[in-house]
């Protein structure tokens, strides 16, 4: 990799033209890498002599027992089925590694979170020592109510203290989490629950997002009702009771939701807790390759993948590259990751990589739009925070509200501001540099994936010259290629499908339960390499520019989507004969599901049918997986084959009339002319 050119200097005046920033002077100095030689150097001993890189690195953790051996590996299909293994034979806790290890240099009274409730009103903090106390009892709760080391527990609970808690308390003794994002619907929380094999579930009576009240405990019945169904009987749901706690927002009513334990498997929290009091439940030394969390993310096919996690590689490397991206330092950072405990990023960079880097963070219940768009600035202020860690599709909303909102507010303790979920666009970029960070602080554009475990490709604050817009360079120990359609290797710049040529220690060991899955999915594409789903370009100087997914699955606002399932989910009702999903561009989600559906002989898409098509991608997904736009399609564009050429609906939903490639491969030609005169008015 050439050395980077760097075109201007870091002047405020010519800021508007600059490709290049330059990391911030007072980064540099106490950087855990300073300076891109730096990076360099690192980077090739982390690739040439992996197995010491990562021993250096582990060595900065408690292992119980440790390992000779480091990254073992097979990505080629042809030579067997792929694996990956890390320090085998080792032994160790990631729990451990969160709470008691800090505890014993020292970090016991430090604060470990600051809880920020949905209502500003609601906030609270927690050490390490107290933390550790309640990880404890309720891994006593969990341990009595008959989960042992190698069981499944499904968490389906809002962003309050009891969710790292019992994610924790899992980690502590052994049990495998799946936290399913608490905006599920009951059908995805039950086919979760059902394919995790669930022997108990953590849940709360609801939620407010903003002023809204959201039941969750009735949600958490039916999916229950509805894997038992399905054969698989939920032994126990524990339920905090959070509404009873938290402020009302102003003007609102206590919400009816009913009694929150209504079933006899149902426990509440409180009084689960009490009965294990005086209990002692000792941590569980963990084999480096055991089970330590599985999360469900969607897949092409439209059935979601149980991605697993294992203990010794997804420890050192959510530590590691926590430390290193946001260049954090216990003594002084004060960090926030706005993310959700519901996907990977919470599990890496809001529980477990802050945790065992001993930091004090922001665990964040609340939205950035409440009570006003100025909440993540004015937590940001309170609390000084000098690492934040957020979402593009947040930036272009508040970006999108006016900067009057951002600037009311402090925020001189901002030192590094990263994003992560789906490109961030040259001006949402801009924006966060120039208004949000004015000129002091550096963007960490970090690409990664749920299987990915931690950042892959990511700039380092103190030593990578940034370019809007560019996820820049990969992590230590990660090879990132670009291969062309046939496998082969793209030298220099180019572009192509982004694959990683060797292992690291975060990726995914497994698709739960599926192991033909995890090969297909990730190693038959191009043999030899894991493929990510992505195509990236790299430019002249190395830099790599994530473009986007090159397969069927959609990312909206930073969530990945399949449109196969939003399909299914349409082609569900009876007056559907087919239904094609594309994603088409939007200015603040990134993009947005727009659907083509053909109805059967007779039928008209009427708003009553509109309204019913879009409430069934609602209960069978969630929220988020609605179509914004339906169309009725007189028939579908598709191959003699008989398959539905979505690169030409794709540029139809986008707004094209003319360009969209080449259509004679098809069996109809006249269908296209119709959709695009039957494109709605608001599309
Ligand atoms: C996309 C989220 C461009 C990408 C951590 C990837 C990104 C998918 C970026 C994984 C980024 C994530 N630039 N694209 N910085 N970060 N993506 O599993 O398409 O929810 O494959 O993990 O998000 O989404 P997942």
């Amino acid at each position: 990799m050439s050395d980077v050119r760097v075109k201007f200097s870091l002047d405020k005046e010519v800021e508007e033209e600059l490709d290049v920033f330059l990391p911030p002077a007072p980064l540099l100095a106490g950087a855990h890498v300073s300076g891109l030689p730096s990076y360099h150097d690192l980077y090739r001993s982390s690739i040439n002599d992996s197995d010491r890189f990562w021993a250096t690195v582990a060595a900065e953790l408690y292992f119980e027992q440790g390992s000779t051996k480091g990254l073992e590996w097979n990505f080629d299909v042809r030579k067997g089925a792929p694996f990956t293994r890390f320090m085998s034979g080792a032994r160790t806790n990631v729990a451990y590694n969160c709470l008691e290890r800090n505890i014993k240099r020292g970090l016991g009274d430090k604060v470990a979170f600051l809880f920020e409730g949905n209502d500003p009103r609601d906030a609270s903090k927690i050490t390490y020592n107290q933390l550790l106390e309640k990880v404890v009892a309720f891994s006593a709760v969990l341990r009595t109510r008959g989960v042992g080391k190698g069981d499944t527990v499904s968490i389906y609970l809002p962003m309050i203290s009891e969710l790292a808690i019992a994610m924790l308390a899992c980690a502590r003794i052994g049990a495998i989490h799946s936290v399913v994002f608490a905006g599920f619907s009951a059908e995805s929380l039950a086919a979760r629950i059902v394919d995790a094999k669930a022997k108990l579930l953590v849940t709360s009576d609801g939620v407010f997002r903003g002023t809204k009240p959201i039941a969750l405990k009735p949600i958490v019945d039916k999916a229950a009702e509805l894997a038992a169904a399905d054969g698989c009987l939920l032994p126990k749901v524990i339920v905090v009771e959070h509404l009873k706690r938290v402020s009302l927002p102003d003007g609102g009513k206590a919400p009816q939701f009913g009694p929150s334990c209504s079933h006899e498997r149902d426990e509440e929290w409180e009084a689960a807790m009490e009965s294990v009091k005086g209990v002692d439940s000792r941590v569980e030394w963990m084999d480096a390759e055991d089970s330590l969390f599985i999360l469900y993310t969607s897949g092409s096919t439209g059935k979601p993948k149980g991605i697993l996690h294992t203990t010794a590689g997804y420890m050192t490397y959510a530590y590691q590259t926590t430390k290193m991206t946001f260049d954090v330092h216990h003594e002084t950072d004060v960090y926030w990751c706005t993310a959700d405990c519901g996907w990977i990023t919470g599990h890496s960079y809001v529980l477990y990589g802050p945790l065992m880097n001993g930091l004090t963070s922001v665990f964040f219940e609340g939205l950035p739009s409440y009570p006003d768009a100025s909440r993540l600035w004015q937590v940001t202020e309170k609390y000084k925070v000098t690492k934040m860690y957020t979402s593009p599709t947040a930036v272009r909303a508040l970006m999108a509200v006016g900067d009057h909102y951002v600037t009311k507010y402090d925020r001189r303790s901002l030192q590094v501001i990263g994003t992560v979920g789906e490109p961030i666009n040259p001006s949402a970029w801009r924006w966060l540099h120039k208004v949000v960070g004015e000129g002091r602080a550096a963007i960490v554009d970090t690409y990664w994936q749920t299987e990915t475990g931690g950042h892959v490709i990511a700039p380092l604050p103190g030593a990578t010259p940034l370019k809007p817009g560019s996820a820049t360079f990969p992590c230590f120990g990660v090879e990132a290629v670009l291969v062309d359609s046939e496998g082969r290797l793209i030298e220099g710049p180019g572009e192509g499908n982004l694959c990683f040529a060797r292992a690291w220690p975060g990726m995914l060991r497994g698709v739960w339960g599926d192991t033909d899955r995890f090969a297909k999915t990730y190693f038959s594409s191009f043999p030899g390499f894991y493929f990510t789903g992505d195509g990236a370009k790299r430019d002249e100087e190395g830099y790599i520019w994530v473009t986007g997914r090159v397969d069927d699955l959609m990312n909206v606002s930073g969530h990945l989507l399949s449109t196969a399932e939003i399909e299914s989910a349409l082609a569900a009702h009876e007056k559907v004969a087919e239904a094609a999903v594309v994603a088409a561009p939007h200015d603040i989600k990134g993009s947005f599901p727009y659907a083509f559906v053909t109805l059967n002989q007779g039928e008209r898409l009427t708003p009553s049918l509109v309204a019913e098509l879009k409430q069934l991608a609602r209960t069978k997904i969630g929220p988020i997986a609605v179509p914004d736009i339906i169309q009725q399609a007189p028939g579908l564009p598709k191959t003699r084959s008989g398959k539905v050429t979505r690169r030409i609906l794709r540029k139809i939903a986008e707004g094209f009339d003319n360009g969209l490639g080449d259509t004679t491969t098809l069996i109809d030609e006249s269908v296209i002319t119709q959709l695009i005169a039957g494109r709605p008015s608001n599309a």
